[in-house]
């Protein structure tokens, strides 16, 4: 693999919006290492601001970046969820590395199409998935490898956040069922990650949604119940409608040796901790790896895409690679085509008749 001067890899990031900032200070940060290349945004402002904070040049057009820096190692797509396939795809012929935000999309066939072109050109696709790199996650997903749990037997995420509506008013893209999904698509994904990547494989979902206080077409409000392929059930729940403030993003784990809690609001702190074999470092559990967080995105940018630089740079397997972020979406399309059809029983991957999550 290529190394840039600083040793690290070259990025390029297409989209300037709400998350760059995240992407760019991971990139440029001691732990990642990277050497940004340039960036591109359709919004000229957006790319300049973002340009010359950095000092690098920027684009309106990425085909133009890609193709005036061949020197690019990995590109970094941050744009709306819906246009997440139509845009890896453009990128693949390039061949280069990408990484995309979350979620990979929102239509599996739309992952499938991203998987098959990613390979042809022999690029790796990376999606993020940040929050399995908080400190508490990290801890409670080693205890679950050391078997510490035993068998699963309920798991649960609540995601209680607020939105307001001019937060769906900043872009036509938030809130729509072709580009965006509601709280499950957009800000829950992430929990239904943790849940499935906890509890393992899901069987069957029954989910419920609601559109309670924003005036947006998809639900600011769902319930869901999960069958997991092990017989263990989980409990999700997510809203954007919490007033006044957010409340908490959490996951429980309870499995028959040992129950553990992570709550605060972005699954940052460890709110009990408790096994039947206890461990001295049990003790300091709470205090070594609860982390307080300045926002719900938390720290998880910086150590996951130093993840996968170390992924690329050492050729061994990354941390959330296309197939987990197409896991995820099978979720979500199963989670959405229940609610389409009024809570009834869905399996990830039965097809779509339903929902409208995707439909352009
Ligand atoms: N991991 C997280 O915690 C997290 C948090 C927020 C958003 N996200 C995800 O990041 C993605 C972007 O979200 P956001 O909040 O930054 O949205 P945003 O609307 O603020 O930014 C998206 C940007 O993409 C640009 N864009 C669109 N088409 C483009 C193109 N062809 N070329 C270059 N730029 C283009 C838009 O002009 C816009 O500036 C979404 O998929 C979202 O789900 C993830």
């Amino acid at each position: 693999m290529t190394r840039s001067s600083n040793n690290g890899l070259r990025w390029a990031v297409v989209g300037a919006g709400r998350i760059c900032e995240k992407h760019l200070a991971a990139i440029t940060s001691e732990f990642v290492n990277g050497h940004l290349v340039a960036i591109s945004d359709l919004d000229a402002e957006k790319a300049r601001a973002k340009g010359e904070k950095y000092g690098v040049p920027w684009y309106t057009d990425f085909h133009e970046m890609m193709r005036r820096h061949p020197e690019i190692d990995v590109v970094d797509v941050l744009t709306p969820t819906g246009y997440h396939a139509e845009h890896v795809i453009a990128l693949a012929p390039y061949g280069k590395h990408i990484v995309v935000e979350k979620p990979m999309a929102l239509r599996v066939s739309d992952c499938d199409a991203m998987i098959a072109a990613a390979e042809k050109h022999g690029c790796r696709l990376f999606v993020v998935k940040q929050n399995r790199f908080n400190r508490a996650v990290v801890a409670a997903r080693r205890a679950l490898e050391e078997n510490r749990f035993g068998k699963m037997v309920l798991g649960t995420v609540r995601v209680r956040w607020r939105r307001d509506q001019k937060y769906y008013d900043q872009a036509d893209w938030r809130g729509t069922w072709a580009l965006d999904g509601g709280v499950m698509a957009q800000q829950a994904s992430h929990h239904l990650d943790l849940l499935q990547w906890f509890m393992g494989e899901v069987e069957t979902v029954h989910c419920r949604t609601a559109t309670r206080l924003m005036n947006i077409e998809v639900e600011d409000t769902a319930v869901a119940v999960i069958a997991f392929k092990s017989g263990a059930l989980g409990v999700f729940e997510a809203t954007v409608a919490t007033r006044p403030e957010d409340l908490e993003g959490s996951l429980s784990l309870l499995g028959e040796k040992g129950s553990v809690i992570i709550g605060g609001p972005a699954v940052n702190l460890i709110k009990h901790w408790k096994f039947d074999e206890e461990r001295p470092e049990d003790e300091e559990i709470h205090e070594a790896f609860s982390q307080d967080v300045p926002n719900i995105y938390g720290h998880g940018h910086i150590p996951y895409l130093a993840d996968v630089s170390r992924a690329i740079l050492d050729g061994r397997p990354g941390p959330v690679e296309a197939y987990e972020g197409r896991k995820n979406v099978s979720i979500l399309a199963a989670l959405y085509e229940s609610a389409a059809q009024g809570g009834t029983p869905v399996h990830p991957g039965d097809p779509v008749k339903a929902s409208r999550l995707g439909e352009r």
